[in-house]
């Protein structure tokens, strides 16, 4: 059997007993037996009373202090948004993986979204061209996705890298095909020259996260510039894509073809595989 201990505050002297005794646990009726008759009553009053004063004391400051911080931070937003990365969900799988020479197979990855910018634009102000539609039962947001880079627009997307050990990559352009149920409205001058810049974005591309959608984030180098051409896909070589993180392109016309044309409409789904993709291969033996 467990006995339960019952909390008793010390009393320093034999009358203050009756006074100081604060049932923390619904055993107040075991008091009243041994005291005057109101004593443990007023006790709990008085018990009830301060918790109810701390209490408040605590919602006043709590809120004092969410006012203070909301003045402080709101202009700068939380670093970057960096407080709002995905966590890592691969704990330990480093030493699970570490003497393993499994080969895993490569994974295609489509961008989530695409967004377009204007060349001329100094703020690189972000929209997405999208084809939602309405319905009796609401928006539709269909998983088309617009790929457009001319002499007016270049097109910004963002992969989430996906999976552990998977960080060798390369992009992958291939002119979707016309099918039954899709239509990539494909408009390509042969042999565009397309710069593929990576962009230095501190968070991810989502239109849930406050301001994240709104500019495009500055350019940090150039990966790659690839001919686009409707006839025969082509490719980037291989770059670092960390787990957990995104790789986050902006595509427009290389400065020897500014008047490059490049659009077409992608969708994930579609098959055979088509448009702007990235192709994710096992970097569990080249030493991550
Ligand atoms: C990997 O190999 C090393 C050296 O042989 C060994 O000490 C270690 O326990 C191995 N790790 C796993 C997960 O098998
Ligand atoms: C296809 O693209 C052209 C411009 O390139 C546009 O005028 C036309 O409306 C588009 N059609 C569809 C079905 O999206
Ligand atoms: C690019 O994707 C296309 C379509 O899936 C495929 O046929 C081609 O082999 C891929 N190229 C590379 C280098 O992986």
């Amino acid at each position: 059997m467990r006995s339960t201990a019952e909390y008793i505050a010390l009393a320093s002297s034999e009358d203050e007993a009756s006074k100081v005794s604060c049932p923390s646990d619904g055993r107040a009726h075991a008091y009243s037996n041994v005291t005057n008759s109101s004593g443990p009553y007023n006790a709990l009053l008085v018990c009830a009373c301060i918790a109810a004063l701390l209490s408040s004391v605590l919602s006043v400051l709590l809120f004092a202090r969410d006012m203070s911080l909301d003045l402080l931070i709101t202009p700068t937003r939380s670093p970057n948004g960096r407080s709002l990365r995905r966590p890592s969900q691969y704990m330990n799988l480093d030493r699970v993986l570490e003497n393993s020479t499994y080969d895993f197979p490569p994974i295609t990855n489509f961008p989530p979204v695409t967004f377009q910018v204007k060349v001329n634009d100094p703020l690189r102000t972000m929209w997405e061209d999208e084809r939602g539609w309405y319905s009796k039962h609401g928006t539709v947001y269909p998983d088309d996705r617009r790929i457009v880079v001319n002499a007016e627009t270049s097109t910004v997307l963002q992969f989430r890298n996906m999976d552990y050990a998977m960080e060798r990559c390369i992009l992958n352009i291939t002119i979707p095909q016309r099918t039954d149920t899709f239509d990539p409205n494909v408009t390509v001058l042969e042999r565009s020259s397309v710069d593929i810049w990576v962009l230095d974005a501190g968070t991810e591309l989502l239109r849930y996260i406050d301001g994240a959608t709104e500019y495009a984030p500055k350019r940090r180098e150039l990966l790659t510039t690839l001919s686009f051409s409707a006839l025969s896909s082509s490719s980037s070589g291989q770059f670092h894509c960390p787990s957990v993180h995104f790789t986050t392109l902006e595509l427009s016309c290389s400065p020897s073809m500014p008047n490059c044309n490049v659009d077409f409409w992608q969708d994930q789904r579609a098959r055979p595989i088509g448009g702007l993709h990235m192709i994710q291969y096992s970097s569990i033996r080249s030493g991550r």
